[in-house]
C-alpha cells in the first residue's frame, strides 16, 4: 500500500499534463518524433508568416477599384505561380514525407526477425485492459496488468499482440503509436531517460470502453526495478488478519476466482487481470479509477456503472460484511 501511494504521489508531482504529452519526450524514440514535430511546426509557421506578409504586401499595393484594373494576362510573366504554388509546396511536403519515412524506418515495428530485438515483455490488448507478461527464463516469468515497470535508462523491447480487436499502444512521452493486431505481433523499443510515471491510452477505437483503456509505465532505478520484479514473482500473500482471511474464502468460493488469477491459490482464471499483486498497483479498471477501498467496493458491486460493457459483472450477491472482507483480502495482495 505504501509503495502504491508513493507511486501515486510521484505521478502527481511529475505533472500530470506533461506525463502524456508528445512535447515532453522522455526517451530516445519520443525524442526523434518530437524533433520532427518541432521541425514541421516551425517550418509551417515560417511559411504561414511568409504567405501573410505577401498577402499584406499585395493588399497594401492595391490602388483604385477592381473595375479599373486591366485583366490579368495568363502566360506571360506568371512563372511565379508555378514556382510558388506548385514547386515550393511540393518540395517542402516531399522533404517532410521522406523525413517521416526515415523516422518510421528507424523503429523495428513490424520486423519479427530484426536481429537485435529481444522482447522481455509481451503486452496483450484485451477489451478493455492490458495484459502484461514478463518473459524470460521460466522462473522469471510473471503476469500483471495495466502497469508496466521498466528499469530507467535501458532499452526495453516489447512484443505487442491482441486477443480480440485492434488496439494501439501509445505512451506519448516514450514512443509513437503502435497497433496491437490479432495474429500479427508488432514490436516496440521503449526507453525512459528519467525516473517517473508515464501514462498512455489506447489510441485505436476498440469498443465501448476504449477511453477507459489506460496504461502506466513506471521507470525505476535498476535496484528498485529488480526489487519490484522479485516482489511480483512471489505468490499472492497469505492473509493474516481475520477480515482478510474471511475475504480470501469469499474470493475463492465466489465467482472472482473463475476469471481472476491469484498465483499460489486455487484462483486460476485467466480471462481477467491477474490479481496476485493487485494491491501494489496504483489504479484499477485499466487505470480508470484509483486503487482504494471505496473504488474496489464500487468496482465489485457496480462495475457496469463505472465501465459499462466491461467483462466484469455487477456482483451484488455479497452482503456488507463479505464485501469489506473481500476488499481487505485484495488490499493485502501486495
Ligand atoms: Cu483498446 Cu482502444
Amino acid at each position: 500500500m505504501k509503495r502504491a501511494s508513493a507511486l501515486a504521489s510521484l505521478l502527481l508531482f511529475s505533472g500530470c499534463q506533461k506525463s502524456q504529452s508528445t512535447l515532453y519526450p522522455k526517451g530516445p524514440a519520443a525524442d526523434k518524433i518530437a524533433h520532427l514535430s518541432w521541425l514541421m511546426l516551425i517550418l509551417f509557421l515560417a511559411i504561414t508568416v511568409l504567405m501573410w506578409s505577401l498577402m499584406m504586401w499585395a493588399i497594401s499595393r492595391r490602388r483604385g477599384s477592381l473595375a479599373e484594373h486591366e485583366p490579368v494576362e495568363v502566360g506571360g510573366g506568371q512563372g511565379w505561380i508555378a514556382w510558388g504554388g506548385l514547386a515550393f509546396p511540393l518540395s517542402v511536403l516531399c522533404v517532410l514525407f521522406i523525413l517521416g519515412l526515415k523516422l518510421m524506418a528507424s523503429f523495428p515495428v513490424h520486423d519479427i526477425h530484426h536481429h537485435d530485438l529481444h522482447p522481455s515483455i509481451a503486452i496483450i490488448g484485451r477489451q478493455w485492459w492490458w495484459e502484461v507478461q514478463y518473459l524470460g527464463a521460466p522462473a522469471q516469468r510473471f503476469t500483471t496488468a495495466n502497469e508496466i515497470h521498466i528499469p530507467v535508462g535501458q532499452p526495453v523491447d516489447i512484443e505487442l499482440r491482441s486477443l480480440d480487436v485492434i488496439h494501439s499502444f501509445w505512451v506519448p512521452t516514450l514512443h509513437g503509436k503502435v497497433d496491437l493486431i490479432p495474429d500479427h505481433p508488432n514490436f516496440i523499443r521503449i526507453q525512459a531517460d528519467q525516473e517517473g510515471v508515464y501514462t498512455g491510452t489506447c489510441a485505436e477505437y476498440c469498443g465501448a470502453q476504449h477511453a477507459h483503456m489506460r496504461l502506466v509505465v513506471v521507470a525505476q532505478q535498476p535496484a528498485d526495478y529488480e526489487a519490484w520484479v522479485q516482489g511480483q514473482l512471489q505468490p499472492g500473500s497469505q492473509p493474516t488478519a481475520a477480515a482478510a482471511k474471511r475475504g480470501e474464502q469469499v474470493f475463492m468460493a465466489g465467482p472472482c476466482s473463475m476469471c481472476h488469477q491469484v498465483r499460489g491459490t486455487l484462483a486460476g482464471g485467466r480471462v481477467a487481470p491477474d490479481l496476485t499483486h493487485i494491491a501494489s498497483r496504483m489504479n484499477i479498471a485499466a487505470n480508470s479509477y484509483p486503487n482504494n477501498d471505496a473504488y474496489l467496493e464500487a468496482w465489485i458491486t457496480h462495475a457496469q456503472s463505472l465501465k459499462p460493457e466491461a467483462a466484469m459483472p455487477n456482483l451484488t450477491q455479497f452482503n456488507g460484511q463479505q464485501l469489506r472482507d473481500l476488499v481487505a483480502y485484495l488490499r493485502q495482495l501486495q
